[in-house]
């Protein structure tokens, strides 16, 4: 993280964790709080070693614990249910990529949501077919990782941006975690 300057202005990976009135923060502040809910237990990644160096992570948690997600509006208007998890971010060193990190990151998160008792899955990723796009612009993921991991299209919420879902079976007992009415983000901006 640090390598990266916070990451995309200073987000410390904290923006799709963000409720009302939580947003508009320095770097310092949101490498406070992402500090705070990882040790508090409120973040989940997995994050991909090569020997000593964290090289890439994905983002994933319960469906509360990510509130905020790009596209937010129509996402809304399009819902039926919440998803038990959700994947929301990958970041992979910029010296490391082009190597199939972000698909070991994804596997890596799939199998904590088991472990962790499973549930539907639900990411955001982009179209990238035919056309060109800024790594940058890649935060959620392509359709074509999903895909390829198993998840199926569920609905466009813009251009280029769909829901994907899936179902994980959990390997152990127990009810998937809570799913309470998200918050409705107004001044957080999402990466
Ligand atoms: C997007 C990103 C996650 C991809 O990670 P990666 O390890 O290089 O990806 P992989 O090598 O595992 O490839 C994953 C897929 O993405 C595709 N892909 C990667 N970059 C792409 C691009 N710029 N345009 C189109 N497709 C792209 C690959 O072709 C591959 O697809 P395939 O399996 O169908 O061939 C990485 O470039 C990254 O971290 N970008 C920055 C994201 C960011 O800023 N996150 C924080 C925001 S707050």
């Amino acid at each position: 993280m640090e390598k990266h300057h916070g990451i995309f202005g200073g987000c410390w990976c904290i923006l799709f964790h963000l409720g009302p009135g939580e947003g508009k923060r320095s770097a310092e502040e949101y490498r406070a709080m992402k500090e705070a809910r990882v040790r508090e237990g409120r973040a989940h990644a997995a994050l991909v070693f090569d020997g000593p160096d964290a090289v890439g992570w994905c983002q994933f948690g319960p469906t509360a614990e990510l509130p905020n997600i790009r596209s937010r509006k129509a996402y809304e208007e399009g819902r039926r249910e919440l998803p038990d998890w959700r994947i929301t971010c990958f970041f992979i060193d910029r010296d490391r990529r082009g190597e199939g990190i972000a698909h070991v990151a994804l596997q890596e998160a799939l199998g904590e949501i088991a472990r962790l008792g499973g549930g539907t899955v639900e990411a955001y990723p982009e179209d990238v077919t035919g056309r060109k796009v800024s790594r940058s612009f890649l935060c959620s993921g392509t359709l074509g990782m999903f895909e390829q991991a198993g998840f199926e299209r569920d609905r466009k919420i813009a251009m280029h941006r769909w829901v994907v879902a899936r179902k994980i079976p959990g390997q152990r007992s127990g009810p998937p975690p809570p799913n309470p009415p998200p918050p409705r983000p107004r001044s957080a901006k999402s990466c």
